[in-house]
């Protein structure tokens, strides 16, 4: 499956990256790379790795939301964040039109998960979740001795909701479901029809998780919906979260959280750490939100880098998994090991093994120039036969 069917020709698509004849000649020159330790790409010497292995946002965070931070250190830095953490949960739950009592803060929406998985032990529930997925709720809940039941996505990379309902319903007890939307590592969303549908007639018993911290990237997507619509209708049984470390560029503020009804956000609270929140995180958080400039740059920006990604693997016939997400998982064709490795001494970092078949690789959408220069990579690996 190709996710772009518009290809460009071999001659136009290398004008495109900037490649010309000398790096042609140099890729034709097979295992120059590992020979000595020197970049394929000669001007690569020395540089910086591409970080593209933690779907971070490469263009960082915004400038006025860095200032924020910065103020914050300054002015209060020695100060205990209570009033602003208030002031900002009133914001942050305008934002999103619901009640300041539905959020609950974590330290990266990581947190937040943790919580759930806390709670979920005290009911003693089984957790069901798809495999692949975000593997931090899984960790807390086997932590907390909870029964994990993984449900292999199809051979196309899709949630088997038929498969995880059936097991959902087989249990007697308490049941925590997990559904990161869009799903990290495949980056395809599920169906909003067929996940509402499940939500809809499950038991009360039934909790769903759903992990939106790719929301912002899917939302154009009209096969794509927030289960904040089911929050919004009164639905106990779902809890959503959300995190600045992605569309807003902000993984190393760690803020995230939470958002679900006042009954449910009641029962979850005790278990989260609270007070959670730095004035920094929280005041470049706040910026974050009024910088509608930035938050559209970051979503246009992602696009573009997504189309130099699949036009240098479609040009290279390497299927991915059509994406909703700041990352895209492709084929290489070769052993992700060694895959890795080539890339590692390319100055380039990839994601780690998350499928059965270990010739798939996930790799994050840096910006524009940064993806121009791992196409280029890329194709060189092809003239090595590295892919
Ligand atoms: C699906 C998913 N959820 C949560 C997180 C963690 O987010 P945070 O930085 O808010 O803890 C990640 C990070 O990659 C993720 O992919």
């Amino acid at each position: 499956m190709k996710t772009l069917g518009m290809q460009p020709s071999r001659r136009q698509f290398i004008q495109q990256l900037g490649l010309g004849a000398a790096w042609l000649g140099l890729a034709a020159n097979t295992s120059f790379a590992l020979a000595n330790n020197t970049p394929i790409l000669p001007f690569r010497q020395n540089a910086s790795p591409l970080l593209l292995h933690y779907n971070e946002n490469s263009l960082g965070m915004s400038p006025n939301a860095l200032s924020a931070a910065k103020f914050a250190i300054e002015r209060y830095g020695n100060r205990y964040p209570s009033e602003s953490i208030d002031e900002f949960k009133v914001k942050l739950a305008d934002h999103h039109q619901v009640k300041p009592e539905q959020l609950i803060f974590g330290n990266g929406s990581t947190e937040v998960l943790q919580a759930i998985a806390t709670y979920a032990a005290r009911q003693h529930a089984t957790m069901i979740e798809p495999s692949p997925t975000f593997g931090a709720l899984r960790g807390y809940c086997k932590a907390e001795n909870l029964n994990v039941i993984q449900v292999p996505v199809a051979q196309n990379f899709e949630m088997n909701i038929a498969a995880m309902k059936k097991q959902a319903m087989a249990q007697s007890g308490p049941v925590l479901i997990n559904i990161c939307n869009p799903n990290n590592p495949t980056g395809n969303i599920v169906d909003f029809s067929i996940m509402f549908d499940w939500i809809n007639n499950a038991p009360d018993t039934h909790l769903f998780l759903l992990d939106e911290a790719y929301f912002d990237y899917a939302q154009a997507n009209p096969r794509y919906k927030s289960g904040l619509d089911l929050i919004n209708q009164g639905k106990d049984n779902v809890v959503i979260s959300r995190t600045f470390s992605k569309v807003f560029g902000m993984a190393g503020m760690r803020m995230g959280y939470g958002i679900t009804t006042i009954k449910t956000a009641s029962k979850i609270k005790p278990f989260a750490a609270g007070f959670n929140l730095s004035a920094a995180g929280i005041a470049a958080a706040s910026a974050a939100l009024d910088d509608k400039a930035f938050y559209k740059k970051s979503i246009e920006y992602n696009q573009v880098s997504k189309t130099i990604l699949i036009n240098t693997l479609n040009e290279l016939d390497l299927e991915s998994i059509p994406s909703d997400t700041n990352f895209v998982l492709h084929r290489i064709g070769t052993p992700l090991v060694d895959y890795t490795e080539h890339m590692q001494r390319n100055g380039v970092r990839v994601g780690r093994k998350m499928t059965v078949d270990d010739r798939w690789n996930r790799i994050s959408l840096g910006t524009p120039d940064e993806m121009k220069i791992f196409a280029q990579t890329l194709m060189a690996f092809r003239q090595n036969g590295w892919v």
